[in-house]
């Protein structure tokens, strides 16, 4: 195996979440706040229901309240709209999320709008997504949060460096193409019709996949000692009834290229739990006042 640094987002997110704990600690001591996150979940999906459990579970762990409601798969979209009403009026939530996807007789768009943009832990809120393109201060979304405190792990200062985004979903490829822009990198944006990807992926110094096509970044496509963070998560096959998790990134050929990557799983996704917490830890404090 070459010699690819392997970015250990585990235990980047530890820390994290151990710097988020703190200040949580820090917040009640000083202002008698304890930062409330509610989570809504409508439907028995069963990979939504356990990001649910694991979100909830690492809100409790650090030190914060826990608040989740889950709806029957054919709640109304006014009952969903209401309970939203509600968790903006409530003192003690300082950030909601509504676990998404949505079922399909639910206006995602609707539902996304009518949280408080200040309790918006999930920063999808158009306010919050307007904030940052036009350089305000806004609540980012967790998983490109997360890819960039990953990315700066490795090389502190961006500037300058080619970044490539596989994607362009307003909750991952446009926040994280977003990201990079403000920390001066040049950036493009490639998506389902881009001509060529292998060869404009090859220009990348910092390559960030988020397409949901397992496996698709073939080593051929990563320039040599670029930084290549993956965020897919996808489920395949591993042989004899047994399945593994895989990213957008065929990881045994990118590591011998590559200079630095994320793993798949133990990169990217826990580093999108501990933005989450952040974002909440954030939320209260501001509420509270500010620092
Ligand atoms: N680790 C985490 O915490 C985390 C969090 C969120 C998401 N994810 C994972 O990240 C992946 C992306 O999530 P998402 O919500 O952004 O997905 P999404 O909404 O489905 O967006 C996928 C994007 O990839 C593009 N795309 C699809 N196939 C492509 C191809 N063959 N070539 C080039 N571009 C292609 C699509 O282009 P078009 O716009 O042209 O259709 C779209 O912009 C998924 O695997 C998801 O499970 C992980």
């Amino acid at each position: 195996m070459a010699g690819a640094l392997i970015i250990d987002g585990k235990a980047r997110a530890q820390a994290l979440r151990a710097e988020v704990a703190a200040g949580v600690e820090r917040l009640k001591a000083a202002r008698g706040v304890t930062p409330g996150l509610a989570v809504v979940l409508v439907g028995e999906d069963p990979a939504s229901q356990i990001y649910v459990r694991n979100k909830a579970a690492a809100t409790r762990a650090a030190g914060m309240l826990s608040l989740e409601y889950k709806l029957s798969a054919d709640a109304a979209e006014t009952a969903l709209l209401a309970l939203i009403g509600e968790l903006n009026r409530r003192g003690d939530v300082h950030g909601i999320l509504v676990q998404l996807p949505l079922p399909a007789h639910i206006d995602a768009r609707k539902v996304i709008e009518a949280v408080d943009p200040a309790k918006d832990a999930d920063g999808f809120h158009p306010l919050n997504a307007g904030q940052l393109a036009s350089g305000g201060r806004a609540v980012v979304p967790c998983t490109p949060a997360g890819c960039l405190i990953l990315l700066k792990s490795v090389r502190a200062d961006l500037a300058g460096a080619r970044a490539v985004v596989l994607g362009r979903s307003n909750i991952v490829g446009k926040p994280m193409a977003q990201l990079l822009l403000n920390e001066n990198c040049t950036v493009t944006i490639a998506h389902s019709r881009t001509r060529d990807l292998p060869g404009l992926a090859r220009e990348a110094d910092i390559l960030v996949a988020a397409t949901g096509r397992a496996q698709m970044v073939k080593g051929s496509w990563i320039k040599p000692g670029a930084i290549v963070v993956d965020v897919g998560i996808q489920r395949v096959a591993a042989g004899e009834g047994k399945t593994r998790l895989v990213g957008d990134v065929a990881f045994a050929q990118a590591v011998e290229v590559a200079g630095a990557i994320t793993p798949v799983p133990g990169g990217v996704g826990p580093m999108t739990i501990a933005c989450l917490l952040q974002n909440t830890l954030e939320a209260a404090t501001a509420a509270a006042g500010g620092r």
